[in-house]
């Protein structure tokens, strides 16, 4: 019967095991037999066969025991293994929308100027030569005109170039004092590294009764503006012409990519020119019927604001929707 212990031994689960017990130990089983004729064992025999039958249950019931505690380990770690949560593994999450940076910075300016009581104001991107050109004092002769390539369409309308025609329309529907900004998209036939076709803008304007609005007020404002959105940098107001504003300046901000040491970004200037303003011309205010009064306006590109914000060196990567980019935004 000995051979039954290797049987026990390559049992391979516990139910192949199981049925060995049957068949060892069962009520019918070769041990209970083997007892059985034991009846048939001469007198004088007895004992010497019980007790190796005796031994041979006992090392049955051990290699048994044995077997079955390691069949039992392996069902264990089988069923564990099987059970076991992967928290290494990729599960795709639903995707939450956000503002385009954009917009975000949009949203930073005009917050800026609603915060010192500016009203915000739209007009058309459908403009019409008026409003965009004439009464900004960019008659057609102007040689001004130049400096925007216009997108016209066959009844002479265009898209608006810039927010300044937004002044114009706020001037002719209010009566002065005026305190507000214009935000939105503005077309140019322009597309290379640096330009895209539509942009956004957001302008400012500024009027009260005559000398109660200089280019102090204009600078403080914007020294202000521009340290709440690029932090500790230099601001330089450099003279400059637009044929709305007498006198006129652009200003510009040290490079926040090399502190002002010089750069690639900033052509090796250390200076940035992030907007254009100055006190508002004497003929604009002519062109809406404004008499005795004094004003600032200006207007700056967002795009570039967010670019800067941002540090994001290539403008076309904002018009691209590539998610890994807008992602970062969130
Ligand atoms: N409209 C000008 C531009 O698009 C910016 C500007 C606005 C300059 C107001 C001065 C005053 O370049």
């Amino acid at each position: 019967m000995e051979h039954w212990i290797d049987k026990i031994d390559a049992a391979d689960s516990l139910e192949e095991l199981e049925s060995i017990r049957i068949a060892i130990f069962g009520k019918k089983g070769e041990l209970a037999r083997a007892f059985a004729d034991m009846k048939n064992v001469p007198a004088e025999e007895k004992p010497k066969v019980a007790k190796e039958l005796n031994l041979l249950k006992h090392s049955l019931t051990q290699a048994f025991e044995k077997r079955k505690a390691t069949l039992e380990a392996k069902a264990l770690e089988e069923r564990l293994k099987a059970e076991a949560l992967d928290v290494s593994l990729y599960t795709p999450r639903p995707q939450s929308g956000a503002l385009h940076p954009v917009m975000q910075t949009m949203d930073r300016i005009i917050e800026y100027f609603t915060d010192l009581n500016f009203a915000v104001e739209t007009g058309p991107l459908v403009e019409d030569e008026f409003h965009n050109f004439e009464a900004l004092n960019l008659p057609d002769y102007h040689p001004a005109r130049d400096m925007q390539d216009t997108f016209y369409f066959k009844d002479g309308k265009l898209l608006r170039t810039h927010t300044s025609p937004v002044q114009i329309r706020t001037m002719m529907e209010q009566k002065p004092p005026i305190r507000m900004i214009s935000p939105g998209a503005v077309f140019r036939r322009d597309f290379d590294l640096t330009h895209t076709p539509q942009f956004h803008q957001v302008e400012g304007l500024m009027v009260d009764r005559k000398g109660n609005v200089s280019f102090a007020n204009l600078k403080w404002i914007l020294e202000d503006f521009l340290h709440t959105m690029f932090g500790e940098v230099d601001i330089r107001f450099r003279p400059s012409f637009f044929p709305f504003t007498e006198p006129s300046a652009e200003v510009d901000i040290s490079c926040i990519f090399c502190e002002g040491k010089g750069c690639r970004v900033c052509s090796h200037t250390g200076w940035l020119e992030v907007l254009g303003c100055g006190m508002v011309d004497p003929n604009v205010f002519k062109a809406v019927g404004y008499e005795d009064v004094s004003g600032y306006a200006f207007g700056l590109g967002v795009e570039r604001f967010a670019m800067l914000i941002h540090k994001i060196p290539d403008l076309r990567s904002l018009f691209e929707g590539d998610l890994r980019l807008l992602e970062q935004f969130q």
